[in-house]
Formats: structure tokens, C-alpha cells, sequence
């Protein structure tokens, strides 16, 4: 069953189209994360769900009930802001309280419930203080414990982390998992920060301008993406352009803007002459010192040396350790690919080395000028 359901939702200000047209399910007990560049519509998207926007037009249901005409109290949501909105002249406590107040629940009730959920939340102890004196991450604990008192069905957080430097945001982010697993809501959370959104969804809902461009689980939308704007937007990527050759069948040939061919899948929709963008993730690409100069030549004919793989070859650039990998950038004919080489990867490479840089062409995604995918490989 969906939990909360968006049909062909818009919003506009005025002139400003800020959400066009989306239609979206959340399921029952699912943490969908909403994830775009700033200014794509995610707020917006969330205060029509909540309640604090009316749709320009569209659909609303949350249950089973179209709620696009009810006001944000008497819908079964409950908001989690980035700049935590408590009341610094209330205590953590009354913070927390004051939901079940407005809901009209006896005092000794109110205090039993808000003291429940902050300890639920690691903060017991902290009821007498103000607000003020907590650090982000303990303000973050106190307006998730109040969002929660309630008893929402849907919990909606809207870039509840992105006022935490980096570790805190990492800590939250496990903490959130837990009281996730913990509560069994619904969840929608904004963010603009792909680890945090793959750390936390189920699924992943890409919005761009307005729009929502792609909704599906982490590992398919990463390895899957239906356009450029989404293969750029979850990661760093090389993006090569070129103009197809020909085809000898297995293989057609893209003939890049650094002068080389890169193998790429035979599809029926590459037609020779057809401008193309290869992306090349330098996570998917091996790297080795090339010293053999026959080795070399081989990779700027067709030869086939290496089965289904593709390859260039090029003079490593600048090499920056990471912690967990290295990343090298390699120059090719004046163009730089940058490549990521795990630190368990014994060979070493250095500034001032050619090397060559291999891939599985299985690896490899094509787009079109507009930025399509080809897909359809035959
Ligand atoms: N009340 C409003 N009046 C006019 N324009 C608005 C209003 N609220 C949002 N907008 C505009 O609508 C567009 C979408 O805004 P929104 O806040 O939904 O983006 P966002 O994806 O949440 O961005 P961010 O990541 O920066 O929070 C933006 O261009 C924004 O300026
Ligand atoms: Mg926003």
C-alpha cells in the first residue's frame, strides 16, 4: 500500500514554475529521499505534502485520503526543518511537549511522552536545559524527538543534516537508520547530499528543475541512470565526447575529442557520424604503468588485447592521496581523465608515468547531445 501518493503535483509563484508535474508513491514504512541541486522544487514538494503549500494543481493522498484541500494540522505528517525551529525560550522538554499540547494531552501525559522520546533519542538529561545551549547535533535529536511524539504516519525531513559538519552528519545518519527501524514510519527526507541520501533510502527520487527525473533504488539509479544530469549529479564522473566511426560488429568506435577510439557497445541507435558522450566513473577504471611501448601502439590500433574491455593510454598528470584510494589525473592527448586506484592496489604510480587506463565496456554509458541515454545495446 502507498502511504503517501503525488499525482501530476505542481506549484507555481508566479512566473516561476518551482514543481512540474510530479507523480510520485511512497510505500508504507519506505524512506524515500528526495535529491537535486539547489533551488530543483524539493522543499516545495515537501510543504505540499505537509501541507504548508497549496498545489497550483494536482493530487495529494496520504492513506487513503485525498488530503490536497486539508490544512497542514489535520494531516497525519509531521516536519523536520534544517534550522531545527525549537523555541529558544523553551526548555527541551517543553520543545519537545508542546506538539501533544496542541493536540490537547494532559500535562503529566505530555511530560511522560516527551521524556520517552528523548530518551528515545540519547538526550535524556538535557530536559531542563534550554535549547540554546545544545550543539547541532544534540538541537537535531531534541526536533527529531518532537517531530515524533506525535505518532505521525509520515515523518517528512527537509535537509535535517545539512547544517552538521561532516562526522556529525555521518553519526546522524546511523542514528536515523536506527530510529527509522525503530518507529516503522514513512519517510520522506530531503537532501542535497548523495552519501547521505544512498546511506539512508530505499529509494531515491531525482529531481531537477522542477521536475522529478528518476525514482528508483540506490544501486539502479547510480548504475542505471536514465539521463546525463542524473550520472552527474550521483557522482564524479569523465565525460568524453566523440563522433562514432564505424562498426566492425562487435564494436562501433568513437572517435574522441582527444584523438583516440574508445570501443563502445554496438547498439542499434548508433548510427556512424552520431555525436556521443561517454561517461567513464573513475571508480570503474583500472590503471597500470605501461612500459612497453609496442603494448602501447596496440591500444591506438583496434587490436583487441583485452576481451570485452576497453582502454587509452597517458601520462599521469597529478596524483592525490585520499585516504582510502588515490586519485591520479591522467592526460590524454591534452584531455585529463581522472581516476580513482584503491589503496590495496600494489602498483605504483607516479607523477610523470604513462600508464594505461582500462575499463569493462559493460561499464560504459552513452548519452546523446540532449543528454538521453543510449541504451538498447544489440
Ligand atoms: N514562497 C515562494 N515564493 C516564491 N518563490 C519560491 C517560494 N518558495 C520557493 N520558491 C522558488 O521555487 C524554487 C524551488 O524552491 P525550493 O525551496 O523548493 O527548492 P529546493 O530544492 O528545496 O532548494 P534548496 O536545496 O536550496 O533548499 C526556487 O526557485 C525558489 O526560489
Ligand atoms: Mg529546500
Amino acid at each position: 500500500m502507498s502511504e503517501i501518493e503525488l499525482q501530476n503535483l505542481s506549484k507555481s509563484f508566479g512566473e516561476l514554475d518551482a514543481v512540474t508535474d510530479v507523480s510520485l508513491s511512497v510505500r508504507d514504512g519506505e524512506l524515500l529521499c528526495l535529491l537535486g541541486p539547489s533551488g530543483c522544487g524539493k522543499s516545495t514538494t515537501m510543504r505540499m505534502i505537509s501541507g504548508l503549500e497549496t498545489p497550483s494543481s494536482g493530487t495529494v493522498y496520504i492513506g487513503d485520503a485525498d488530503v490536497t484541500d486539508e490544512p497542514a494540522y489535520d494531516r497525519d505528517t509531521s516536519m523536520v526543518f534544517q534550522n531545527w525551529a525549537l523555541f529558544p525560550y523553551k526548555t527541551v522538554l517543553e520543545n519537545v511537549a508542546f506538539g501533544l499540547k496542541m493536540r490537547g494531552m494532559g500535562k503529566q501525559q505530555r511530560r511522560d511522552r516527551a521524556s520517552e522520546m528523548l530518551d528515545r533519542v540519547h538526550m535524556d538529561g538535557y530536559e531542563s536545559h534550554s535549547p540554546t545551549d545544545l550543539s547541532g547535533g544534540q538541537k537535531q535529536r531534541v526536533a527529531l524527538a518532537r517531530s515524533l511524539a506525535v505518532d505521525p504516519d509520515v515523518l517528512l525531513l527537509d535537509e535535517p543534516l545539512s547544517n552538521l559538519d561532516k562526522r556529525l552528519r555521518e553519526e546522524m545518519e546511523i542514528e536515523l537508520k536506527d530510529i527509522r527501524e525503530e518507529f516503522q514510519k514513512t519517510f520522506v527526507h530531503v537532501t542535497h547530499n548523495q552519501d547521505e541520501a544512498f546511506t539512508l533510502a530505499d529509494r531515491i527520487g531525482i529531481m531537477n528543475d522542477g521536475r522529478l527525473v528518476q525514482v528508483g533504488e540506490p544501486n539502479e539509479v547510480y548504475r542505471d541512470p536514465k539521463n546525463k544530469f542524473v550520472e552527474e549529479f550521483l557522482g564524479d564522473t569523465n565525460f568524453v565526447s566523440g563522433t562514432v566511426s564505424d562498426s566492425d560488429g562487435q564494436y562501433s568506435y568513437l572517435v574522441t575529442e582527444f584523438d583516440s577510439e574508445i570501443r563502445v557497445p554496438v547498439t542499434s541507435k548508433i548510427q556512424p557520424e552520431a555525436s556521443l558522450t561517454v561517461s567513464l566513473r573513475p571508480e570503474f577504471m583500472q590503471i597500470a604503468p605501461l612500459t612497453d611501448e609496442s603494448t602501447r601502439a596496440s591500444h591506438q590500433t583496434r587490436a583487441d588485447g583485452n576481451g570485452g574491455g576497453g582502454g587509452v593510454s597517458g601520462t599521469v598528470e597529478s596524483t592525490i592521496y585520499r585516504g582510502s584510494s588515490i586519485r591520479h589525473v591522467v592526460d590524454i592527448g591534452g584531455e585529463q581523465l581522472f581516476v580513482e586506484q584503491s589503496v590495496t592496489d600494489q602498483s605504483a604510480i607516479d607523477e610523470g608515468d604513462t600508464v594505461e587506463l582500462s575499463w569493462d565496456i559493460d561499464d560504459i554509458l552513452l548519452f546523446r547531445p540532449d543528454g538521453t541515454r543510449v541504451r538498447d545495446r544489440q
